[in-house]
């Protein structure tokens, strides 16, 4: 057990109705922790700017509660612990962490012409104001600053929000960084003209999302989700853990399209409950009529062909993938080394899809139902 903890902020602190306390996470499933009273001591104590030495912490429980032990204060420490309620100060609050962060900037590249597709559609000129949600280390909102230095990017984890500064100084491009959780953005009061996720919308309560984009998308302001999907051959080496059917999940039956279609559905919904400023409502902010209502208006298509070998799986691949796993690091890649090591190079190729949601303030509206895909525009790698 580390000698300092802190409060795990991926935990909103709540109470039921009859007055009991406990944490919920924001993401699903929303795991939720109840609070006895001692814990919620506990939580408010390590809850500090900084979060509090544990050995502090327990004279501290002990002078409220004399007639407590040592003992039982430790355990319920080591429990709240045990379920990530409380962090190491210093701990990664994304499953991605700094280790990763070259591999992802080098071997997960964002491609260059979907960007130029997010850069033409949303009228990226110098003066623009860019707004990069769960940015990764930088890979897409890099490729928009070099084309307006007006570029924020927004992520939660450190380790990666780290590197893109660094990335972004090495390659002499401006970039403003906020580290905090994209389910906070309705906490921003930002006004952007074009803001962006990809590959991250799962990770995060979407309805938070969307009351964040509602309220810091500027008139005529785009938004664009990027949604992507991987596909390797059951004989590709690596298809064991990154095939259809894998011991990290099974991917769903169906075009991507299929999959496409239920998402810009879901996010079109979300704004049209969200930013109706017709509905008579108290939130002044709420009436705020900049350019008129979110709507989706296109979607592309893209498919790349590329690389999928331990380079990939390293920018794709979480220490938490691996011991989801049940599997020890070490062992984990040096099997798959092993395996990547004994394919010829022609069979270390799969597919990346891309689809690029386009939102818009005012826009002509596209309904999902309406929606014919094209056939996807091929791109090279990197692109
Ligand atoms: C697969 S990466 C995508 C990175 C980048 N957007 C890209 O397309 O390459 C998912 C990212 O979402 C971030 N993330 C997950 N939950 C988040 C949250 N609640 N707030 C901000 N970022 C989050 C992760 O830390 C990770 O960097």
């Amino acid at each position: 057990m580390p000698d300092r903890l802190r409060a795990s902020p991926n935990f909103a602190l709540s109470q039921s109705a009859d007055g009991r306390s406990f944490v919920i996470g924001e993401v699903e499933p929303y795991p939720q922790y109840w609070l006895s009273d001692r814990e919620r001591l506990l939580f408010a104590l390590f809850g500090a700017d900084g979060g509090m030495d544990v050995d502090a912490a327990l004279e501290a429980m002990l002078r409220i509660e004399p007639a407590g032990s040592r003992e039982e204060i430790a355990e319920a420490i080591a429990d709240m612990r045990e379920a990530e309620v409380l962090i190491a100060p210093e701990a990664e609050l994304s499953r991605y962490g700094r280790e990763m962060a070259r591999d992802y900037l080098d071997h997960r590249p964002f491609p260059p012409a979907i960007a130029a597709r997010i850069a033409d559609l949303g009228g990226i000129g110098p003066e623009t104001r860019v707004l990069d949600l769960a940015a990764g280390p930088g890979s897409l909102a890099l490729e928009l600053a070099k084309r307006t230095p007006h570029v924020t990017m927004m992520e939660l984890s450190r380790g990666f929000v780290e590197a893109a500064q660094e990335e972004a100084t090495c390659r002499g491009l401006q970039l403003e960084t906020i580290h905090e959780s994209c389910n906070r953005l309705a906490q921003v009061d930002g006004s952007f003209d074009v803001m962006t996720i990809s590959q991250a919308i799962h990770w995060l309560d979407d309805v938070m999302l969307v009351k964040g984009v509602c309220r810091n998308l500027a008139e005529g302001g785009s938004f664009f989700v990027v949604h992507g999907s991987l596909t390797v051959l059951p004989q590709h080496p690596l298809s064991y853990i990154l095939g259809d059917k894998t011991p990290l999940g099974d991917k769903k039956a169906g075009t991507f399209s299929d999959a496409v279609r239920p998402l810009y559905k879901r996010i079109s919904l979300l704004f049209d409950a969200l930013d109706a400023p017709d509905v008579d409502r108290h939130d002044p902010l709420h009436a705020r009529q900049r350019g008129g209502q979110i709507t989706g208006t296109r979607i592309d298509l893209f498919r790349q062909q590329r690389p999928i070998d331990e380079n990939f799986a390293r920018a794709f691949l979480s220490d938490s993938h691996i011991s989801a796993l049940g599997q020890d690091r070490e062992g984990f890649w040096l099997d798959l080394r092993r395996r990547c090591n004994a394919a010829c190079a022609d069979d270390l190729f799969g597919w990346q899809e891309f689809a690029l949601l386009h939102f818009q303030r005012g826009a002509e509206r596209l309904d999902a139902a309406d929606w014919v895909p094209l056939k996807a525009e091929q791109i090279g790698y990197p692109g």
